[in-house]
């Protein structure tokens, strides 16, 4: 096995060796902007730490690793569309530094350039990877659709809000380790049981990703803090909130969620002041602990040493302190 570092930099030299120069420009340089601003690399991290996990080598797992990281950069340059977001890894979106519809063609290359690491593949072993691929896809844009919609809906539930971040984050982080088991050809139980192990991680993940939006640092964070509430995003905080409030801060709070202010310092403000004082924000950090722990209760049955184990822990440990 590796440390993190190591796997981050195996990928960072992947992805360059695999850049040429390539017209038109205006198509392939906003690929490369997002990809080389690089962020935690986490998805891609997990597939090779899942292939070496499961006793093959990093190397093969390369191709399928960028893979998910080439679609998780797709999703970001739409979702920052979607989402009207000014900000990405410290840097100005691809719709704000071109246009959006720079960013609709660039991001619709990148999901093919995505498959297309597939190909390096033998027959089985690529079939297994495209079909979960595909399934993972649809289910993303499910997900995105869902957190949209809810936008403008004031009586989304808990149950509702979990699917929607399951289809949207979840299903990726999970599908990347789940990767990592095809390339190595392990057990259909393995592959199965580090699919849930991701699944978890990756609500976790998107609980963490709420709360960050929210109460992260401006300094650090590299998106726009308080992004969610000017979007009037359904998140575990704001759900929590409407349920944990008394009748004035309940009534205070649907209101700011049906306003779009010129100036949203205001609103950023009050609203994170109700998360705080009314538990919401309390409840967030349990649930992200909480799904941190689901997701080590099934590395009980996988089939490993328990110093993989660790290490898979250890992982999942370092992400609950992430502040980016
Ligand atoms: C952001 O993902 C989108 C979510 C699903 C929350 P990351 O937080 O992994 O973003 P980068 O790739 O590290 O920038
Ligand atoms: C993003 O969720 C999920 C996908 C990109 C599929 P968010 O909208 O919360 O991600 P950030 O916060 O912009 O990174
Ligand atoms: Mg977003
Ligand atoms: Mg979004
Ligand atoms: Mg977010």
């Amino acid at each position: 096995m590796h440390s993190i570092y190591q796997y981050q930099e195996f990928i960072s030299d992947y992805l360059q060796s695999q850049y040429e120069t390539k017209e038109p420009r205006n198509l392939y340089e906003p690929i490369h902007y997002i990809l080389d601003l690089g962020g935690k690399r986490m998805r891609p991290v997990l597939t090779l730490m899942s292939a070496e996990v499961f006793d093959a080598d990093f190397k093969l797992a390369l191709p399928a690793a960028l893979a998910v990281e080439v679609f998780h950069n797709f999703s970001l340059v739409h979702d920052d569309i979607m989402d009207d977001a000014p900000l990405r890894r410290g840097n100005e979106t691809v719709h704000e530094k071109w246009n959006v519809n720079t960013a609709i063609l660039s991001g619709d290359a990148m999901l093919i350039l995505a498959y297309q690491y597939f190909e390096q593949y033998n027959t089985e072993v690529f079939r297994d990877l495209a079909k979960l691929f595909s399934k993972t896809a649809l289910e993303v844009c499910e997900g995105q659709q869902y957190d949209v919609d809810f936008e403008t809906r004031d009586d989304v539930t808990i149950p509702e809000y979990l699917k929607m971040i399951e289809y949207k984050t979840a299903v990726l982080v999970a599908a990347a380790m789940k990767m990592g088991a095809i390339v190595a050809e392990t057990s259909k139980e393995n592959a199965d049981l580090i699919y849930d192990f991701g699944l978890n991680l990756g609500l976790a993940f998107q609980l963490q990703d709420d709360y960050l939006d929210a109460f992260g640092n401006p300094e650090t964070f590299g998106k726009q803090v308080g992004g969610d509430i000017i979007e009037n995003k359904k998140t575990y905080l704001y759900l929590k909130a409407i349920e944990f409030s008394n009748d004035n801060q309940k009534e205070q709070l649907l209101h700011l969620f049906s306003i779009q202010p010129d100036d949203n310092s205001d609103k950023i403000e009050s609203v994170k002041s109700i998360f705080n004082e009314s538990g919401a924000s309390d409840a967030t950090k349990k649930a992200i602990q909480d799904y941190t722990l689901k997701a080590f209760d099934t590395l009980q049955n996988i089939g490993i040493d328990n110093e993989k184990k660790d290490i898979l822990r250890s992982f999942g440990e370092n992400l609950m302190g992430r502040k980016v």
